[in-house]
């Protein structure tokens, strides 16, 4: 990744690869220009004549449709942007050797006419925690199971590749998915380093899936996959400015997958637009023998994916949705509160009719007042009724089960992963900084914690689990429901947080679109849209229409690009 020679060595393999000769495209890439002090300031350039910056997976695939582009030509031209921002941002954690040898491959293929679907040619990346059976490392960014070999590619993985879209490498993430401590510098890890959001690269760039949100907001990818146990997928996708689903617990496959927690775990897409992040989930959700969880979806999705649900502006005049306010809004600051606030008037102005006040059955006790907590239950007193409870028992069992299917590695179990961050204490944080890695204020506490439980399943791991489904789950579907009327969905601000992890703990879908920035900071919040297990269809209509009406209108609450903030900091930690 960060050679010249990597560089020129990928172009030549490209163009060996497929014959298909890139060197012969006309005009040549048109030259950089730093502009520091524009808002432009590293612009993305061309690729070959078409317009790379914000394209969309449509507007790939009508050039790859009239020949003025190609996957090699697209896979070179976000290799080039990732270079040119890797300093920066370092939103790419391993770049795929093979990646134009694929494209070149899916080139071949629409040549001879064959086209797979909307995803045939478009280059992706994918969280390092998500497993690949090919010439990529897959180590949950931590250095401990570098060389280590995965029974097979990852089921999402596997399908993304049957649907024609071209693994790009592996995103930058929060090392082990954040499972490892409970104070650490969001988006790092050994492996992979500190990656920065484009918006601001002194603050948390959004996490675990870090690099994931991080390069689709910075145009250096097409679109990410990326995983959520609580808050994984939707913080970065919020912070970054930028679209992110995470379905229900068990739309999509966790087989091969580094895992969290069996009872929370889901993988989710990240695009520029509804319609991009929606391409995606169809691409993945399925039923997989390596994830029985994935059992519970038969004769709950559509037959032909989530696309046709992608609706107009006009699709809102027959929308009723509820605004939880005491629930989740009044924890958004003022400017939050405004700017989301602005933009349900304009969708009230679309037709739609808003509930205020529809909430969360008993949200006084189980929404943290303070923000984020997933062990809030053991906060106000009751381990018992605590999301961390079972987390740490369930990632004791769930991660050493995924090591024992690994070959080529001596990291068999927890403690193995314990005594190397020991071990390798300066790189992996085995014990609270100043004896470790500043990243890891609190060393690995998370996974002492894990050990601790010995992944025994007692009462109170049973209370706790009972209790956050359960009540998570009845909340959000009372809420759903006004005066015997089912609501199409809870419009939620994502920051600081409580909604998704309500969401998470209730294993129920959630997705957030870009709705402006904050003027301190220039890091992105999100719209939310709440709703039932299996209720994807409806988010997918919502949200689309949503954005149609952001983009059809003049309202500043909606995507814009990445700004460069503090682009020549480099401090680590950074704040949360
Ligand atoms: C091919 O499609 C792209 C994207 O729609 C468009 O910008 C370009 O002008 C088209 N080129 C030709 C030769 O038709
Ligand atoms: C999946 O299988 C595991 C182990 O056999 C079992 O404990 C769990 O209850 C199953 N889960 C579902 C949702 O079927
Ligand atoms: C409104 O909903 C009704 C019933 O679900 C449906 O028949 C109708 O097509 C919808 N209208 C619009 C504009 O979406
Ligand atoms: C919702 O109601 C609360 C009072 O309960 C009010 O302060 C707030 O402005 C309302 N929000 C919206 C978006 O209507
Ligand atoms: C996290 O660690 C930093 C650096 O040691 C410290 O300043 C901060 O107070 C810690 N935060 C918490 C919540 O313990
Ligand atoms: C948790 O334990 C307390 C006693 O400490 C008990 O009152 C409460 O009902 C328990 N909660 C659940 C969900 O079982
Ligand atoms: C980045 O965000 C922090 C936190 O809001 C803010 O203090 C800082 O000024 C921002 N950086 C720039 C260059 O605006």
């Amino acid at each position: 990744m960060r050679s010249v020679c990597a560089w020129s060595a990928l172009l030549a393999a490209g163009a060996h690869a497929g014959g298909l000769g890139i060197f012969e495209l006309t005009p040549p890439l048109i030259p950089l220009v730093q502009n520091a002090g524009s808002p432009a300031l590293f612009p993305v350039g061309d690729c070959f004549g078409f317009a790379l910056e914000e394209a969309t997976i449509d507007d790939m695939q009508k050039a790859m449709q009239n020949g003025s582009l190609t996957s090699v030509s697209l896979v070179t031209c976000y290799m080039r942007r990732t270079f040119q921002t890797q300093q920066y941002i370092n939103s790419v954690l391993q770049m795929n050797p093979d990646a134009l040898a694929i494209a070149s491959q899916l080139d071949a293929e629409r040549s001879a006419g064959k086209v797979r679907g909307p995803l045939h040619g478009i280059p992706f990346t994918v969280k390092d925690n998500i497993g690949t059976k090919d010439n990529l490392e897959t180590t949950a960014g931590s250095w401990a199971l570098l060389g280590s070999r995965v029974p097979r590619d990852a089921h999402v993985v596997a399908k993304l590749r049957d649907a024609g879209a071209v693994l790009f490498g592996k995103a930058t993430l929060s090392e082990w998915a954040d499972m490892r401590s409970n104070n650490y510098s969001e988006g790092y890890s050994g492996r992979g380093g500190q990656c920065r959001s484009a918006y601001n690269l002194t603050v948390n760039p959004g996490g675990s899936s870090s690099g994931s949100g991080v390069g689709v907001g910075a145009n250096t990818i097409a679109f990410s996959m990326g995983t959520e146990t609580d808050g994984s997928v939707i913080n970065p996708a919020m912070r970054n400015s930028i679209v992110g689903f995470k379905p229900t617990v068990g739309l999509t496959s966790r087989g091969g997958v580094i895992p969290e927690s069996e009872h929370q775990d889901s993988v989710g897409t990240f695009g520029r637009t509804v319609r991009d992040a929606v391409y995606a989930l169809d691409a993945i959700y399925g039923v997989d023998s390596n994830d029985n969880y994935t059992l519970a979806q038969k004769g709950k999705t559509p037959n032909n994916g989530y696309v046709p649900f992608l609706s107009s502006k006009d699709a809102l005049k027959n929308a009723t949705f509820g605004i939880p306010w005491n629930s989740f809004w009044v924890y958004a600051n003022a400017e939050q509160q405004k700017g989301l606030g602005e933009l349900v008037k304009l969708i009230q102005s679309a037709g739609a009719t808003v509930i205020n006040g529809t909430e969360i059955t008993n949200y006084q006790t189980i929404v943290s007042p303070q923000g984020w907590n997933w062990d809030y239950g053991t906060s106000r007193g009751f381990p018992n009724e605590s999301e961390y409870t079972y987390v740490k028992v369930d990632f004791y069992n769930n991660i050493n089960k995924y090591l024992s299917q690994l070959t080529n590695t001596k990291i068999r179990t927890i403690n193995d992963i314990v005594q190397y961050n020991n071990d390798n204490a300066g790189t992996e944080g085995g014990f609270p900084f100043p004896n470790g890695n500043p990243a890891f204020a609190s060393g690995q506490d998370g996974f002492l914690a894990s050990l601790a439980t010995k992944g025994i399943q007692d009462q109170t791991y049973f209370q706790a689990l009972e209790f956050c489904q359960s009540s998570t789950r009845n909340g959000i579907d009372d809420a759903l429901s006004y005066k015997g009327k089912k609501l199409n969905g809870l419009l939620v601000p994502v920051d600081p947080g409580q909604s998704y992890q309500i969401a998470a703990q209730a294993g129920y879908p959630l997705v957030t679109i870009p709705a402006g920035v904050y003027s301190d900071s220039g890091m992105g919040f999100g719209l939310g849209i709440m709703q039932t297990a299996w209720a994807e269809a409806e988010l997918v209509r919502w949200a689309s229409a949503i954005e149609d009406l952001q983009r059809t209108s003049s309202t500043p609450y909606k995507r814009t690009l990445p700004t460069w903030r503090g682009y020549l900091q480099r401090n680590l930690p950074v704040p949360l």
